[in-house]
């Protein structure tokens, strides 16, 4: 029998927190169901919603999949470069700092008490070559330990990444928080552009395939019938429930489910077409920070998604989520 393979997932989770993308506790889920992972640890991100209550979400979805063996890290509440942007922090005063309608374990209760930047150091150092780092909310955690700890880039086997936008899809692959920047790089594009170069080898999957034209769409009808009596079916649903209801999203027809592609990826990377492609980020530019930009005549540094059949992967994801043990 193949070996699973060992992944953290550091991610900005958010169940049931009104006005947040709920494809993180999906991929959670995902990577919890999908017996070609062995989740090793979840580390916590500011984005979606403070990393503290990130890791209280993670922490029940743990308690509902009865896998509260596996580690949560809280890890950084502001960018590398500086503080939270004004967009989040007033996101922060408002519903998104708070829990929602899914009640959640205590702060205390929902997490191992080490950094996340020192989690993953820890954890790298502990399976050599060994661990993939999928990277699901911004780059700031995997950043810091690449900076405490420049010895862990040569040990990681692989990072996964959702984000960033190239435009090679003329309508979607573009920007989603600016005109050119896709919100988990432009969250904190120091940290991109220190992780971008760091010599691991990554695999990227941005806005160019995480959209409505490749069909990863999460509908209702992706739901119905599902057994409900699973617990974690249960939750499922009601994260979706609260997907569909996310005011930024006007597509009455369902939820791009950005995340869960990253996970999916992470275990069959033979789901998408993959193209090797030199990227970088902009930290610098006042109109184009965040934006990630295709390089020429530089060596690839990256696997960059270019083609998926979003349809078949979001049956695929539903399929392994509610499979039963
Ligand atoms: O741009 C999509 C990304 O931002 C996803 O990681 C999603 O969770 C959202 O916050
Ligand atoms: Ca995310």
């Amino acid at each position: 029998m193949t070996a699973k393979r060992k992944i953290i997932i550091d991610t900005d989770p958010a169940i049931g927190i009104p006005g947040t993308d709920a494809d993180d506790p999906i991929a959670i889920m995902l990577a919890l169901q999908d017996p070609r992972l062995e989740l090793m640890a979840i580390t916590t991100v500011f984005g979606n919603c403070p990393p503290l209550l990130g890791a209280r979400c993670a922490t029940r979805i743990l308690q509902v999949a009865g896998r509260t063996d596996i580690p949560v890290a809280v890890g950084m509440s502001t960018p590398m470069g500086g503080t939270l942007p004004p967009l989040l922090q007033q996101a922060y005063a408002g519903a998104r700092g708070r829990e929602g309608s899914i009640p959640l374990p205590a702060a205390e209760e929902s997490h191992c008490g080490q950094h996340a930047s020192e989690l993953i150091v820890d954890l790298v150092r502990q399976h050599p070559g060994e661990i993939t780092l999928v990277c699901i909310g911004s780059q700031s955690n995997l950043a810091l330990a690449l900076v405490k700890a420049p010895d862990i880039a040569p040990l990681i086997k692989e990072i996964v990444f959702m984000g960033g936008a190239l435009g090679l899809d003329a309508t979607w692959g573009r920007g989603n928080i600016t005109p050119v920047a896709e919100c988990n790089i432009w969250f904190d594009p120091q940290a991109a552009d220190i992780v971008f170069r760091a010599g691991i080898p990554m695999t990227m999957v941005s806005l160019d395939v995480t959209n409505a034209a490749t069909g990863l769409v999460l509908t209702e009808a992706h739901l119905e019938g599902l057994d409900d009596t699973q617990p974690l079916t249960a939750l499922f649903k009601l994260v979706c429930a609260c997907y569909f209801d996310a005011p930024m999203f006007d597509w009455s027809e369902g939820c791009v489910l950005y995340d869960p592609l990253a996970v999916a990826v992470a275990a069959d990377a033979h789901i998408a077409t993959l193209t090797p492609m030199a990227i970088g980020v902009e930290t610098a530019g006042k109109l184009s920070t965040g934006q990630t930009v295709p390089l020429r005549d530089t060596d690839a540094n990256m696997q960059v998604c270019t083609q998926i059949d979003g349809a078949a992967i979001v049956q695929d994801i539903v399929r392994i989520i509610t499979r039963k043990a």
